[in-house]
């Protein structure tokens, strides 16, 4: 079989006995790269789940340029590998790498962030829905401040699916309330770094947040780099300020449990064990699967602890 590498003799023997594959799997991934915490344990989770499902995973960081993920799908399809998954950087610019590996017979898995491409150019993607959570984040906001606010925010690297999403989804919910808008709005690259630089030129561009009353930022990082901006400026988030993100990494849950956040979405980073089954199967026997297998997400606060 062209994908899986049959293995013979006592070998097989052995594995099955073990209660193991009787198939080994090469994947080649290429991944964004660590921009913040989610990122890393994303990775990480790949890297473990990978050996647990004896899979040689080969793993490629982007460093977040698409450039490099170009590349890398470009050498695992010199090393014909059985399979490649992508998350990609930004959502355009794939069609013609997508061409490549489909004519070397080698399907494609998107994991985390979209593409614009023509969808018969890979399997399946596996990842949570971006719009629904900028939904969720809107709808929160909506609630905890009684539909009346001036919003600041903090979009994601431009042109990746998340920040396009989270932005749409936020703004279809709050477009139902004529005193909920957003008054600044620029990319702080999914960074701490870029999330506190925003919000610095956004304390000095507005007196202050004179007249804001929340903050929404497309991933933790950047509200956490925006909490220490506001704190070294003297204000007061999480108290004086609704915060509310995407993520729910640990550093934020500590936030929310100190007050200076209020709320989350959680993108879940343990998410291999969702990826390898559908693409081992799909190795197995080739049958069609719908083009996005979705991963849930929940809102969390300090009240709502979890996940
Ligand atoms: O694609 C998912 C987003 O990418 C995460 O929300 C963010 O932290 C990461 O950089």
């Amino acid at each position: 079989m062209h994908l899986l590498k049959w293995l013979g003799g006592a070998a097989v023997g052995a594995l099955m006995l073990a209660g193991s594959p009787t198939w080994a799997v090469t994947i080649g991934f290429s991944q964004v790269g660590d921009e913040g915490d989610w990122r890393p344990a994303f990775s990480k989770d790949m890297q473990e789940e990978a050996k647990k499902e004896g899979i040689d995973l080969k793993f490629a960081d982007a460093q977040g340029k698409e450039e490099e993920q170009l590349k890398a799908v470009r050498a695992f399809i010199a090393q014909k590998v059985d399979a490649i998954v992508i998350a990609p950087v930004v959502v355009t610019g794939w069609g013609q790498v997508l061409e490549e590996a489909k004519k070397a017979g080698i399907p494609v898995f998107l994991a985390d962030r979209d593409v614009d491409a023509d969808k018969s150019l890979f399997v399946t993607r596996i990842s949570a829905d971006f719009n629904l959570e900028g939904r969720l984040a809107g709808a929160w906001l909506a609630q905890a401040s009684k539909g009346n606010c001036n919003i600041v925010e903090l979009q994601g690297t431009v042109g990746s699916a998340p920040a396009i999403e989270r932005k749409k989804g936020f703004e279809a919910v709050i477009s139902n309330f004529p005193n909920m808008k957003i008054v600044k709005t620029q990319s702080g690259d999914f960074t701490t770094d870029g999330g506190k630089k925003v919000m610095e030129a956004f304390i000095k561009s507005t007196d202050n947040l004179k007249d804001i009353c929340g903050v929404f930022a497309h991933n933790d990082n950047m509200q956490l780099g925006a909490i220490q901006a506001m704190k070294e400026a003297g204000l007061k988030p999480g108290k004086d300020f609704l915060m509310v993100s995407v993520d729910y990494v640990p550093a934020m849950k500590e936030a929310l449990a100190a007050g200076d956040a209020n709320a989350s979405v959680e993108l879940r980073s343990a998410i291999g064990k969702y990826i390898y089954p559908v693409m081992t199967q799909y190795l197995k026997d080739h049958k069609e699967l719908p083009k996005w297998v979705v991963i849930p997400s929940d809102l969390h606060t300090a009240a709502t602890p979890g996940g």
